[in-house]
């Protein structure tokens, strides 16, 4: 910025008009509070079914009540948007709750054991940003349950308490406190599991030895897992999601990964594994999704990703991988996200991809191997612009023009103005020192 500037003065309301302009950008991330959007929405409110002239069981609708949840007098018939969302078989002549879905409670929902008995017809029960002391579910309810999700609910739940929830087939718990020796105690036992999401909840302890063979979806990310992947857990051939990231996984990817054959998400990212991409990846062509970044990952990076058709989301970066990237540019541009960037010894082919690539690494001489120093910088501009260098960590994507786009043009305003400034200063001194 001297450069630019070389006078005190300008120097002083360049960078004036500089913290202005910064100061008048909206904040680019705010602290984002647990998001249930990835997770399964609650089920609408019952369709209408041939009998629809009868209502909720009274006794249903008491026990509803008595929870202090907003209920309107037939929680069956589709109403307008209330903190429960129910749905109710068709029978007669009284319909019973199937389906509920507690959210955003308020401070007066209390659970009660009589309540929750009255409502043991429940086949699916959803808790949403409801932070109700958990209490421990009736059997009846327990045996009916099929799915449960608890997402920023119920304040704290142990290991010992999920695990008496075995006819589930479908479990969702995040962003929760945990508390047991590992996920294990809490899979066990669930004999009919096809979907679980423990995720966000501070769990700690080794993966499971045994899987059901019937898991489809499988997601423990971010909790405090750790130990090596189980090749157990590459025997389910019906999973087509797999996301273990953000915890403390160590040692290789089991060479048996490829075993996998329905998998089309597959997120190892943020851990300490080590060791090569298996081979055996290549047997996956249903994958879309693979995200390994941020690993300690070596060898070089395989030839047959790029075969891989279905490929939309490739994230690779922040291992130590080395050798020439595989990759043309044709590839880089069919896919929505691509990063290999913070990869030191990893380098990409000049005649294969060009110039105007930016992927956070550098060019490759002529033996492979990256050429100092990396990434070969543009224009003049991007040198000085504030925190180009994490730029290249972060944003290291192929297509990163829109991200600069309002900071350059700030930028730009600012150099202009102190420019028009510095001439106005220098015009006044010039008539004062001449008259
Ligand atoms: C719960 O609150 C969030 C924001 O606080 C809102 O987006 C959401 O629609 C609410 N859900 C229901 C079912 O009222
Ligand atoms: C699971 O459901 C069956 C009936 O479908 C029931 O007999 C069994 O007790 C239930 N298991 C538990 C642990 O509730
Ligand atoms: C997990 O632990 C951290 C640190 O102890 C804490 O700040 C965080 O709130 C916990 N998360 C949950 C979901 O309990
Ligand atoms: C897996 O699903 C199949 C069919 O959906 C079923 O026949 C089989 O019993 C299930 N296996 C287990 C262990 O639940
Ligand atoms: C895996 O889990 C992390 C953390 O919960 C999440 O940010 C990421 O989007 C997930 N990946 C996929 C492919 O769903
Ligand atoms: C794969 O992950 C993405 C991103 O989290 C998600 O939108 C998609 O539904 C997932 N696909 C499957 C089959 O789970
Ligand atoms: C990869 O790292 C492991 C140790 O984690 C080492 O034994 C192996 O030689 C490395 N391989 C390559 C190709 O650098
Ligand atoms: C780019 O690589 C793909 C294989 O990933 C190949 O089929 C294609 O012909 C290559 N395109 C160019 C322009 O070299
Ligand atoms: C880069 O690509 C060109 C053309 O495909 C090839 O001749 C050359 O050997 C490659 N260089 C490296 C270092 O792989």
């Amino acid at each position: 910025m001297a450069k630019i500037a070389p006078d005190p003065s300008p120097l002083l309301i360049f960078l004036l008009l500089l913290h202005h302009a910064t100061a008048a950008m909206p904040p680019t991330s705010s602290p984002s509070a647990p998001t249930p959007s990835s997770t399964p929405t609650p089920k609408p409110p019952s369709r209408s079914s041939p009998i629809s002239s009868s209502t909720l069981d009274p006794k249903q609708l008491r026990a509803l009540q008595s929870l202090n949840i907003p209920t309107s007098k037939d929680p069956c018939s589709p109403s307008p948007p209330h903190s429960a969302a129910a749905s109710c078989d068709s029978s007669a002549p009284f319909r019973h709750l199937l389906s509920l879905t507690l959210s955003n409670c308020s401070e007066d929902v209390a659970l009660s054991l009589t309540a929750l008995k009255s409502l043991s017809t429940l086949t699916s029960l959803s808790f949403v940003n409801c932070p109700v002391t958990p209490i421990r579910f009736p059997a009846e309810l327990t045996s009916n349950l099929h799915s449960f999700t608890c997402i920023n609910s119920l304040e704290k739940l142990t290991g010992v308490w999920l695990s008496r929830l075995q006819n589930v087939t479908d479990l969702t718990v995040s962003h929760v406190g945990v508390t047991a020796s590992g996920p294990t105690i809490i899979l066990g036992g669930m004999k009919f599991l096809h979907s679980v999401t423990l995720s966000h909840t501070n769990l700690s302890g080794y993966l499971p030895k045994h899987w059901h063979p019937n898991l489809t979806f499988v997601d423990l990310s971010a909790n405090h897992l750790r130990g090596k992947i189980p090749i157990s857990l590459t025997r389910l051939e019906n999973l087509v999601h797999l996301n273990l990231s953000s915890n403390s996984l160590n040692e290789t990817i089991p060479t048996t990964i490829g075993d996998l054959s329905s998998l089309q998400n597959l997120s190892l990212a943020s851990n300490s594994l080590s060791g090569p991409i298996p081979e055996s990846l290549a047997a996956l062509p249903a994958l879309t999704h693979l995200d390994l970044s941020s690993n300690q990952l070596n060898g070089t990076i395989p030839n047959f990703i790029r075969d891989m058709k279905k490929l939309k989301y490739l994230n690779l970066a922040s291992n130590s991988f080395h050798g020439v990237l595989p990759f043309n540019a044709t590839f880089i541009k069919r896919l929505e996200v691509f990063k290999v960037g913070a990869n030191s010894n990893l380098c990409y082919n000049h005649t294969v991809l060009g110039s105007k690539v930016k992927l956070g690494i550098a060019a490759c001489d002529k033996h492979g191997l990256p050429l100092s120093p990396p990434p070969a910088k543009n224009s003049a501009a991007d040198d000085s612009s504030d925190g180009s260098d994490d730029d290249y960590d972060d944003d290291n994507v192929l297509e990163k023009k829109h991200h600069n786009g309002p900071s350059k043009v700030v930028l730009g305003v600012a150099i202009g103005l102190s420019a028009i400034v510095f001439l106005i200063v220098f015009l006044v001194l010039l008539s004062k020192c001449c008259k």
